[in-house]
């Protein structure tokens, strides 16, 4: 028998070792290796259960090889091809990470319920029976798609010889094991050798297949990092789990742009996709409430009307509070200096909480402005005209500075029936055509004139 071979391996990275060491010299880490048994074969399971495939690769000109680009297999799911950048590209793998209970396995179901070719659900975490209620309670039959229960890739790969599905989805990574490779499964060993084993299929077969990953407490996709970069395109599934909103973004896409996002919206029967998400981020109060504003920011490529809210309230305790929800707190802590400094507003011995309403987490420093007059409508206790919305970074200076697309704001801020909106003075509106009212401002103090007067 062959000996056991056996190497170290970082849980963090996936770097490997000759030895055991107490910080990965990579990512420096402490304590993130482990040793794992590895039993290197030439053969990897797919192509041994497929002699028929093999192939030997040979170079051939570039001017030879005929461009597929247009073939795109459509998933049925705007949103989802949208972030693709036109749908699945065949022989394609594509990773789907998030956190526990966002929504990943029922929109994959629903993806291979909805896409009308033969398709293979493979899942290592739950039962035939709990599957089929999923897709009861999702309202969705289909008479080509098939569920596997398996977590041995071997047996996978048999599977998919007997019915030759156009796509696979594996529901998780982390649960499969190959029989090459000693390991437990979700160990990195393990997820490097099934993840070669999918890919090589993909790439022989032109099938895509569709991974999804368990993501760790930080928010990356669990296992090793090589992961991403074996994989086509990576996709996060994010939002809030107490709201009933859900972002899809991609972090890479070999065959797209990342700077596309789909929205969805999780209710009973499933995820439901949202073509006009201003309409539905926006609170529609007759009454003006003072602590609200209205932001015209960009997601992606796609332009979003967000609400925030804010609350100034006088601190009960000696240190006053500062807390928000998709909102960094730094970045607000910031804000109130600013205000404090530049403004004259003496907000340091106030309790300030901040929201952006749908459970939406803004990278966008266009909000900035909507952040600040929430904040001060708040505080003065006057609501802001409800027709008015705004769209400015904020400096340090207390300058209010301009934002990129700034056209693509306007124009969904006119779209979605607003009056007016505020911009910085140095901003380019090269469309001249807008009806909406556009007020520019230079400084934080120009705004607070504007609103309370
Ligand atoms: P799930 O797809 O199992 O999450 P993941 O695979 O990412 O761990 O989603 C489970 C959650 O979604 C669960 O909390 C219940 C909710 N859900 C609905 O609200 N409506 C539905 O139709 C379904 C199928 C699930
Ligand atoms: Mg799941």
């Amino acid at each position: 028998m062959a000996k056991v071979k056996t190497s170290f391996f970082c849980q963090n990275c996936g770097s490997q070792y000759s030895k055991w060491q107490g910080q990965c010299t990579s990512c420096k880490e402490w304590n993130t290796i482990v040793e794992e048994v590895i039993q290197k074969e030439d053969k990897t399971s797919w192509k041994s259960s497929s002699s028929s495939i093999q192939t030997v690769s040979k170079s051939q000109l570039i001017s030879d090889i005929s461009s597929q680009s247009e073939i795109r297999i459509n998933t049925c799911n705007k949103e989802l091809n949208r972030v693709l950048g036109g749908g699945l590209v065949p022989g394609s793998i594509t990773l789907l990470g998030g956190e526990p209970g966002i929504g990943k396995s029922t929109l994959m179901l629903q993806i291979v319920l909805q896409i009308g070719t033969t398709t293979l659900y493979v899942s290592g975490e739950e039962s035939a029976q709990q599957i089929k209620m999923r897709a009861e309670r999702i309202q969705s039959d289909s008479k080509s798609c098939f569920i596997l229960t398996e977590t041995k890739t071997q047996n996978i790969f048999k599977q998919i010889e007997e019915i030759q599905p156009r796509i696979v989805v594996i529901d998780s990574i982390q649960t499969l094991h190959s029989d090459y490779i000693d390991s437990s499964p979700g160990s990195i060993s393990q997820i490097r050798e099934c993840a070669t084993e999918l890919i090589k299929f993909a790439k022989e077969t032109h099938t895509p297949v569709i991974l999804i990953g368990h993501i760790t407490k930080d928010g990356n996709i669990a296992g090793p990092k090589i992961l991403e970069h074996m994989v086509d395109t990576v996709l996060q599934f994010e939002g809030d789990r107490n709201h009933v909103y859900r972002i899809l973004r991609s972090q890479k896409n070999r065959f797209g742009s990342t700077n596309e996002i789909g929205i969805y919206e999780m209710l009973g029967k499933g995820l439901k996709e949202v073509a006009n998400p201003s309409e539905i981020l926006i609170s529609k109060n007759e009454e003006g409430l003072s602590g609200t504003a209205i932001s015209a920011t960009i997601e992606g490529m796609r332009p979003l009307m967000i609400e925030i809210q804010a609350l100034v309230s006088t601190a009960v305790y000696g240190t006053p509070q500062r807390s928000t929800t998709g909102f960094h707190v730094k970045r607000l802590n910031m804000l109130l200096a600013v205000l404090e400094k530049r403004a004259g507003f003496k907000l340091g011995a106030k309790d300030v909480f901040l929201n952006v309403t749908g459970g939406i987490t803004v990278d966008d420093p266009a909000i900035d402005l909507a952040v600040v007059a929430a904040v001060l409508s708040s505080n003065v206790d006057i609501a802001i005209d409800k027709s008015l919305c705004f769209s400015a970074e904020i400096g340090l200076a207390g300058e209010v500075r301009p934002v990129t697309r700034i056209d693509q704001r306007i124009k969904e801020a006119e779209k979605l029936g607003y009056s007016s909106i505020i911009i910085s003075k140095h901003c380019k509106v090269s469309n001249k055509d807008h009806k909406i009212g556009i007020i520019k401002v230079t400084k934080v103090h120009d705004v607070v004139r504007h609103l309370f007067g």
